[in-house]
């Protein structure tokens, strides 16, 4: 067995299915111990609503953390500070201020609460029977001014975040600093925000219970370093381990 840079999405991925968790947890942990693996979350959940989490579920310390959709990076978790290298990048053609007083005269999008909202990254709530109408034409506006881009999730989440952040741009920020090549990084993902994760060459991991528009990315776009798990959250994170032969498979 090698060493590897493991790298999940919280949410109905790593967490959603109990007593798989307790399964993976201990063999990553295992993982970890004996070959020095690291255990990265990438999630889109605030500071704020990853700690809460954190209370709720058993997650194993991760020794380094992708929190609000990939705009912020903690490369040493326990010190709360996000990395300051990583903010220059994403301040790259960005203007929070003049973004905000675009997108507050479409009147289908609704603020989320403020604890979702950083200086790179704007968040709204809006349905998916306008989102198909509403979200090109807010694009195309933002796009003639300002480097963003638009990631809407689980058919109600919009993100507004930096042309050059994402959960993907974070993790290979991630991995240049760690020094660790993609085809030792396995990614898993859920749902919208992930479809960043599985555009590199690393190897990525579709949770069974994969939401429409993950899996019709994953229909358009798959290759071979994707894997479409039967099982679902934490029981198909640990079926694509095994497929990948990052953890061995028991009979
Ligand atoms: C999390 C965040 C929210 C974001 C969503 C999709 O739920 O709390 O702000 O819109 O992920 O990325
Ligand atoms: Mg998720």
């Amino acid at each position: 067995m090698n060493p590897f840079l493991f790298v999940t999405d919280l949410d109905n991925t790593l967490v959603g299915d109990d007593r798989a968790l307790e399964v993976l947890n201990q063999q990553l942990e295992a993982h970890r111990q004996q070959w020095g693996t690291k255990i990265v979350y990438a999630t889109g959940r605030s500071p704020f609503l990853y700690r809460q989490l954190a209370r709720e579920k058993p997650l194993l310390p991760p020794d380094a953390l992708i929190l609000s959709v990939g705009t912020e990076v903690y490369l040493e978790p326990a010190k709360e500070i996000p990395d300051s290298e990583w903010e220059a990048i994403l301040a790259q053609g960005w203007e929070r201020d003049k973004i905000v007083a675009i997108a507050n005269d479409y009147q289908e999008l609704e603020l989320q609460p403020d604890t979702e909202q950083n200086t790179y990254k704007i968040s709204f709530y809006i349905d998916q029977s306008v989102a198909a109408k509403i979200l090109p034409q807010l694009e195309k506006e933002l796009s003639q001014s300002f480097a963003i881009k638009l990631i809407y999730s689980g058919g109600q989440d919009l993100d507004i975040l930096p042309a050059n952040g994402d959960k993907g741009l974070a993790v290979q920020f991630l991995r240049q600093k760690l020094a660790i090549e993609a085809s030792k990084t396995v990614v898993c993902g859920d749902s919208g925000n992930d479809i960043a994760l599985f555009q590199g060459e690393e190897r990525g991991i579709m949770v069974g219970n994969a939401k429409p528009e993950l899996r019709k990315w994953y229909e358009e776009n798959r290759k071979e370093t994707h894997y479409l798990a039967k099982a679902e959250c934490a029981g198909g994170i640990l079926e694509g381990l095994q497929y990948f032969g990052f953890l061995a498979s028991v009979s």
